[in-house]
């Protein structure tokens, strides 16, 4: 095995380029899922089975299909009916926010209702309100168990984003193959933009390291 490295430093501004959009598509699809990922699992926490049941099936279609499903979906169905012609940007942002909402979702859920119950009754005899007892007794808790899970939420939806190359957003993953099929190689291109995914992935297990480690010593 021969490695080329004319073709690594030919592109490496494209993969430079690519990362940056990588990095974007991640940021904006981890922020806006974590806005509907608490809307809906508050959703599903509720007491009415009417209301809990769309949000339900929501969590379920979009863990439930392959990502790669969805993605051409929403870029070849969906973001046409308002946008012509669609821009693969925002279809990858829309899609990867709104499969991630429902992982983040099932997240909080499952964060906030392993409280034991007995901390919500204590909070409440004390005379504290639900709201106040939520807001000072049982999510302090709750979002240190949330951390570890949503950290490895981000390092999915990260490694995630490369499948907008197949809508051709100009991802790191998209410059990967575009280099891949210019030249006819396969180690250049493809170990080169795993290099940089592991740069990523590392750096966000240890910022999320960082921030267990400080929430622990509150
Ligand atoms: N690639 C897998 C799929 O197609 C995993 C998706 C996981 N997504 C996430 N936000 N955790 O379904």
């Amino acid at each position: 095995m021969d490695i080329r490295f004319d073709i690594i430093v030919d592109y490496m501004p494209l993969f430079l380029k690519g990362t940056l959009l990588t990095i974007g598509l991640a940021l904006a699809g981890v922020t806006i899922g974590l806005i509907f990922g608490l809307l809906i699992g508050l959703g599903k926490m509720s007491s009415n089975p009417l209301i809990r049941f769309p949000f339900v099936w929501y969590i379920n279609i979009f863990r439930g299909t392959p990502f790669l499903v969805q993605i051409l979906l929403i870029h070849f169905g969906v973001v046409p009916l308002f946008m012509t012609p669609a821009n693969p940007i925002v279809s990858a942002i829309i899609a990867l926010s709104l499969n991630s909402a429902a992982y983040i979702a099932e997240i909080f859920r499952a964060g906030i209702q392993s409280i034991d119950k007995g901390q919500m009754e204590a909070a409440r005899s004390l005379g504290m309100s639900h709201i106040q007892a939520m807001k000072l007794v049982i999510l302090p808790q709750a979002v240190k168990r949330m951390i570890p899970p949503l950290g490895n939420e981000f390092i999915v939806l990260l490694k995630e984003t490369s499948l907008a190359a197949i809508i051709a957003a100009p991802e790191l993953m998209y410059w990967g193959r575009v280099a891949g099929g210019q030249y006819m190689r396969v180690w250049e291109p493809y170990l080169t933009a795993a290099a940089i995914y592991l740069v990523l992935t590392l750096s966000l297990t240890y910022l999320m390291d960082y921030i267990e480690r400080r929430m622990k010593t509150e």
